[in-house]
Order: C-alpha cells, then structure tokens, then sequence
C-alpha cells in the first residue's frame, strides 16, 4: 500500500451495532455492506462471529457477498473466537481477522484480572492463531488512549513480530484529544524498532465530540487507517463519522497529503440506507450529510452562492451524491426496470417469489405514491423482509378515527402465530390509540423510549419512515414500519420491536 492511501475501514456492521437498538438483520447487513463496497471503502468489519450463531451467519454471509472490499472479523485474544471467525470468513476474496486485548492498567487489572507480562503472551498467541486462517491480521490494544505508551510499545513490538500486519490504535473511551492522540501515534512510530513491517491504524469515540479530529490528528502524525463508521454510529457516542474524515481529507489535500478511494458520491445514499435500517435519524445540521448541510439560509450567504459558489462553499452537494436522490419508477414501471433498479441498488431477493411479493408492494405504493425514489425502494425492501420473517405478531388491519374536539381512538386486527386478534383503545392522539390498541393485546410490559417519524422523500406524498424503539428487561430494540400513512407506519414499527423483543437472540458483547 502506498504511503499516501489512505486506508477506510469502515466498522458500522460491528461498532456501529452496538449502539443500543441499531441492531441489523442480516439481510440488512449485506444491503448495508453492498452499499460500503460501491462507495469504495477498503475494509468492511462485518461482525463478532463469537457474539452468536446470528453473528456469525451475518459475517459469513458479508463474506460471501462482497468481492471488492477485505471482509473483517473480530475476535477477543481468545483462540475459540478466532476460530469462529476465520471459518465465518472462508468465503471472502480478501479476508482480516481483527484481533484484541486491552491494555491499559485499569482494563487489566479490573476487567482481564492479568498481569501485563500475560497480557503480552496472549496477544502473541492471539496473532499467531489469527495467522493460520490469513497473512491479514489485524491486532488493537484496547483502551489504548488510556494505556501507558512504554507498556503499547512492547506490546505492538511484540505483536508485529509474531506477524500482526495492521496495528490499530483504539481510543476506547473517547478521553483524547487531538495533539495528545497525533503524538502518541507519533511517538509509537519512531520508538517501536518494527513499527515500519505494519500500518497505523485509529479507532477513536466520540465521548468528547472528538472522534473525528483525534482521528485526522493521528493521519498527520503517519496513520494510514482510519476506522470509521456511517454517519458517526457507534457504541454510546459513536465512531469517528466515515463522511467527515473522507471529506476532510479530500478538501484539505493540501495539508493531508493522502487520499483515500472512496467514490464520495455514495455517501449520501449510504447515510440515508444506514439511517432507514437502524432507525437512527441524522440530525439536520449534520456535517456532509444533513439535510441543511448545504442550505444556505442568509440572504447574504445565498446571494454570494449565486455570484460565486466557493464564496460560502467548500465543497459540492452533488460531490457528496445529494443529487443522487433520483426519481426512478412509477406506477407504469414494469417487472423488469423494478428487477434492474433493484439490483442497481444492490438489493438482491433470495427468490421468485420474495420479487413478486415485492413488485406488487411497490405497486400499491405507486398509486398512492407519484415518484418511486431508491429511498422508497430500500424502505419497501426492509419493510417486505421484517414482514417475511418468522413472526410473532402481524398486522391484519387498522382503522383510526380522529376529529377535532373527539377523543381519537383506534381499532387493530393483529395475527399472533397466525390467529387473528382485536384491540381497541382510545388515546391522546391517533398513534397513542393505536399503540395502546395494539398493548390491549399484546400486555408487552415494554416501555416505549423513543419514537421518531421521518419523512423517506420530500412531498406531502412521501413515506413515512418511523422508529419505535422499546426496553423491557434491560434489552432495547428498535422496530421500523414505512408507509404512506403515518399512523400505519407507527403500528407496523411497534410490531416490529415487538417481534424483535420476543426473538431469543442472545449475543455477547466483545469488550465486555
Ligand atoms: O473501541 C474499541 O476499543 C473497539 C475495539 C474492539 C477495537 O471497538
Ligand atoms: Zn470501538
């Protein structure tokens, strides 16, 4: 690799999941995974294979499917983990395992319960296990902002020898900040008497808001790998956010001196794609990917635009695929152009019938619908496969009744397992109705945390997209229901939570 790329590992699949309620099927995984190898990214993590069987089947099955990007696995220093993972990845034209244990005094002392010198040992062996699946391994010493750098050095030199390629320094914590963090990766190059056999990698959170710019601090100081996600998602404050470290490094050539190659104008859709599937919205003022990102509102800075667009802009919607947001189909649209715009989309359905069902979707949608954006066909997609999966609850009908001075009320048909239930209720509005028309059934004892409407396209027409997320027990989920009828969109994202929570997935979290 030459010393001006600039490497994009994109961890949105793994870090990123792990953000409470953004968990991804693994049909969503693949869709989200086919959209990261068109922008260009160099490596996809897709997972933690030893989380669960579900875990391990979404890797496996990124594996399979991307044939332009190296497909990662994590795996704590444990040689079952690494196992799970080199066999989740057999499939994949390029595969890296990624391997970790932390490093820092209170990690081991607390959490490992080992001594330094077994910290060492076992990173070595982790290494040399990951080895024998790849000549790619990937090795973090977590919590690395808050270890102590003499102890770093040993370790890295040690795991370079036993042929660690990629040395990825974690900020687990989100403690740095940017000088602190530029030096230590600085300071880690000159001392370590190997560090020139592996690339420098960051991974940094975003407690302090600083994710992005240790992240840029550590590229001036000689990283060449950042590991990023969609839209900043990631465990409690996020990840360093993919579009802004890409865009960066692209405006600010000049003093970066490298480049990475991604094909930016995939930024956009995939923010909108890991925004629908995860139910996490993206605030308006939003950097690169906003909705205001590139409105201008003073008449000051509009006029300038107009004159002369670099007055007040640094780079080009358009450059960043806001212009991507095409009209595609419509009511006339046949089989075949839904077929070919799907596949475009890198939307692939596992049957003949799974098309069908979704071209007479897309049907209904089109008369109530003029334009048929890709939006609305990823919404249709998720919507199609939530409601092919084996489940607990379906929604059979809804009627609401709402008037000004009337107490709104809502009466649902639900089948449970196949057999057709009733729920009325009344309510503060017609959602509330319905939600508690839906509980007079189900009794879920969930408590509602959050719900969110989105509009999926511009217009009074648009779908709406909503996020229900529910806890119960210590579990948070997130459900997705779109529809042009917000209200039906709200029952079916209540009824995917549900489903969700009553699924019995159960998955370990690697860092804990
Ligand atoms: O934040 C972190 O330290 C991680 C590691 C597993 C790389 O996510
Ligand atoms: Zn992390």
């Amino acid at each position: 690799m030459s010393q001006d790329h600039l490497i994009i590992f994109d961890t949105t699949l793994r870090d990123g999941e792990q953000s409470p309620g953004a968990s991804m099927t693994r049909e969503e995984k693949v869709r989200i995974a086919r959209q990261l190898e068109r922008m260009r990214v160099d490596v996809i993590e897709a997972g933690f294979p030893a989380a669960s069987n579900g875990d391990f089947e979404s890797v496996k099955a990124v594996a399979d499917a991307i044939r332009d990007s190296t497909v990662c696995g994590l795996a704590r220093a444990l040689e079952r983990d690494i196992q799970r993972a080199g066999e989740a990845l057999r499939g994949a034209r390029s595969a890296r395992i990624h391997t970790f244990i932390a490093t820092s005094a209170i990690h081991m002392e607390k959490k490992l319960r080992m001594t330094p010198d077994q910290v060492i040992e076992q990173a070595v062996k982790a290494v040399k296990w990951a080895r024998q699946y790849t000549d790619n391994v990937e090795f973090s010493p977590e919590d690395a902002g808050r270890s102590d750098p003499d102890f770093l050095c040993r370790v890295l030199e040690a795991v370079i020898d036993a042929g660690a390629a990629t040395l990825n320094i974690p900020d687990t914590v989100g403690y740095s900040l940017p000088g602190q963090f530029g030096e230590l990766i600085r300071n880690l190059r000159n001392r370590i008497p190997n560090a020139d056999r592996a690339v420098f990698s960051v991974h940094c959170h975003n407690d302090l808001g600083l994710a992005v710019a240790n992240s840029l601090s550590a590229v001036l100081n000689g990283a060449r790998q950042v590991e990023c996600t969609v839209n900043g998602l990631g465990e409690r404050a996020g990840n360093a956010a993919l579009e802004e470290i890409v865009m960066a490094v692209r405006t600010r050539q000049d003093v970066f001196g490298c480049e990475t190659r991604i094909d930016a104008t995939q930024i956009v859709p995939a923010s909108r794609l890991v925004s629908g599937i995860t139910g996490f919205t993206v605030q308006p003022n939003k950097a690169i990917v906003g909705a205001n990102a590139f409105a201008h509102e003073s008449g000051i800075h509009q006029d300038g635009v107009l004159k002369h667009r670099e007055t007040y802009e640094i780079m080009r919607a358009e450059d960043v695929g806001w212009s991507a947001n095409k009209m595609v189909l419509g009511k006339h649209s046949g089989r075949n152009a839904f077929r070919t715009r799907l596949t475009d989309l890198g939307i692939e359905l596992d049957s003949e019938e799974a098309l069908n069902a979704a071209f007479a979707r897309f049907k209904e949608l089109a008369d109530k619908k003029h334009d048929i954006f890709d939006e609305d066909l990823h919404a249709l997609v998720s919507d199609e496969a939530a409601a092919n999966t084996p489940e607990l609850f379906k929604l059979v009908s809804l009627k609401v009744c709402s008037e000004t001075g009337e107490i709104p009320s809502a009466r649902v048909v639900i089948a449970e397992n196949g057999q057709e239930k009733n729920g009325s209720a009344e309510g503060s509005g017609p959602v509330d109705a319905a939600f508690r028309a839906l509980e007079s059934i189900v009794n879920s004892g969930a408590e509602l945390q959050l719900y969110s409407v989105n509009n999926i396209t511009t217009g009074t027409d648009a779908q709406g997209e909503v996020t229900v997320r529910l806890s119960r027990g210590g579990r948070i989920v997130n459900g997705q229901g779109a529809d042009t009828d917000i209200v039906a969109a709200s029952a079916k994202a209540y009824l995917h939570a549900l489903n969700k929570l009553h699924s019995k997935l159960e998955r370990a979290h690697p860092q804990v």
